[in-house]
């Protein structure tokens, strides 16, 4: 690839996406993250003109899942993937989520086929066979050695090989056995035990991506049309891992957008606003439930963790490049216009003008939602909040703006389509 900005915009925008996937509250599983190291590894062995293919479908691999607020890793067995719905067609939905990006056709095969075993057994087409790719069962491989790393308390690496050993020609094609033991030897036999460990899991992450080129990505417009889809992706991952706030964020995207166009914005400020919007929860993907979900007053540690996740969500966003214009928008859409909001008590104009219109977009759709601790607010009651907080929490001219906004019907219906 000749244009080294867009495969840095590429691998840093999915990276992040990645990690928020695996990320729960304070921990974060790195099974993409885990799984892309180890099926990259074995490409480089059994087709090494496929591992660019191999190490982008790892990333996202199991991003089906996530968007439904499940994830794979916590159903270990088969049997138990199998019977709960979204996980078993996530192979399925992964592959659809990402034939959005016009990839190679087959990162879409790797992905639907991640899970079907060489005998038939697997989920979810019971593929048997040389009908299933090469790449899929890479992936399957090192699915699998994460899940078992986890699982086995002792001597996890003897373990791991062991049950591969047994699952040759059941779970994958016999003839990937020569791989998994030039894996099994790679560091002088250390491979294993590095991966485990998650500083030199990093290490070997970082030292794999100069050696992957997401050669699709030919042209700036090619890459622009991607980040459209990444940060729809990413407005799904962030709602999904909290039961109360399904597509939040799109929500708080189209009313952003409509109060932005209302107000006869340049086009260029109110892409930049709906991006942010669609990012702009980023850092509660790390604020555990209990506290989100609370019923009830928060105590004095809880609230600061909570608050903190607008300091989170400008990190997440600065360390990118691709995202570092909506820090701003998206880092301050908690402040007040009073100046008694957070995390810098900033006052009136001096919030910029999309985190204004973001905090009241964001302040209409959790009125307008069922939370954990209390019903959806009606439009009228909504309305009525705006009136009392306008001047207060909401800049006045954009209250005015959503007021109204939540008086055309059809515009309600198309945000709680959403
Ligand atoms: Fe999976
Ligand atoms: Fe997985
Ligand atoms: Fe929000």
């Amino acid at each position: 690839m000749k244009d080294k900005k867009l495969k840095a915009q590429f691998d840093q925008t999915i990276s992040a996406l990645s990690l928020i996937i695996d990320q729960f509250g304070e921990q974060n599983l790195l099974h993409c993250r885990r799984v892309a190291v180890i099926a990259t590894t074995l490409a480089e062995i059994v087709i090494p003109e496929k591992k660019d293919i191999i190490f982008y479908a790892s990333l996202l691999h199991d991003v089906g899942a996530v968007v439904f607020g499940e994830h794979p890793m916590m159903f270990p067995s088969m049997e138990e993937q199998k019977r709960v719905s979204c996980v078993f067609k996530h192979p399925t939905v992964s592959s659809n989520i990402i034939s959005k990006l016009n990839v190679p056709k087959e990162m879409l095969d790797y992905l639907g086929d991640h899970h079907e075993w060489y005998d038939g057994s697997g989920y979810p087409n019971g593929k048997k066979g040389e009908d299933i790719s090469i790449g899929a069962q890479l992936i399957r491989i090192a699915d699998t050695i994460d899940i078992k790393l986890r699982g086995y308390k002792e001597r996890p690496c003897t373990e791991i090989y062991n049950y591969l050993r047994l699952h040759k020609g059941r779970e994958f094609n016999p003839s990937l056995w020569n791989a998994v033991l030039d894996l099994k030897n790679k560091d002088a036999g250390a491979f294993c035990t590095r991966i485990s460990n998650d500083v030199d899991l990093h290490r070997i992450f970082s030292e794999i991506l100069p050696t992957v080129e997401p050669h699709w990505i030919t042209s700036e417009t090619i890459m622009k049309n991607h980040m459209k889809v990444i940060l729809d992706t990413f407005a799904e991952v962030i709602d999904a891992k909290h039961q109360y706030t399904r597509r939040h964020s799109e929500r708080v995207a189209f009313f952003s957008e409509k109060i932005a166009l209302s107000m006869e914005l340049p086009q260029a400020e109110i892409e930049q606003i709906v991006y942010a919007a669609h990012l702009h929860d980023i850092g509660k993907v790390y604020v555990p439930n209990e506290i989100l979900d609370k019923n009830g007053q928060l105590s004095n540690r809880e609230l600061e963790i909570l608050k903190r996740h607008v300091i989170i969500t400008m990190e997440i966003l600065d360390a990118i490049e691709a995202f570092r214009d909506f820090t701003p928008i998206a880092g301050f859409h908690q402040e007040r216009y009073d100046g008694k909001g957070y995390p810098d008590g900033l006052s009136s104009d001096d919030i910029p003008l999309g985190a204004r219109i973001l905090g009241v977009a964001d302040a209409v759709d959790a009125m307008l939602s069922d939370r954990a601790y209390r019903k959806a607010l009606s439009v009228e009651n909504t309305t009525i909040q705006l009136e009392r907080c306008s001047g207060t929490q909401f800049d006045p001219m954009i209250a005015v703006i959503a007021i109204g906004l939540l008086n055309d019907k059809e515009m309600l219906t198309k945000m709680r389509e959403i």
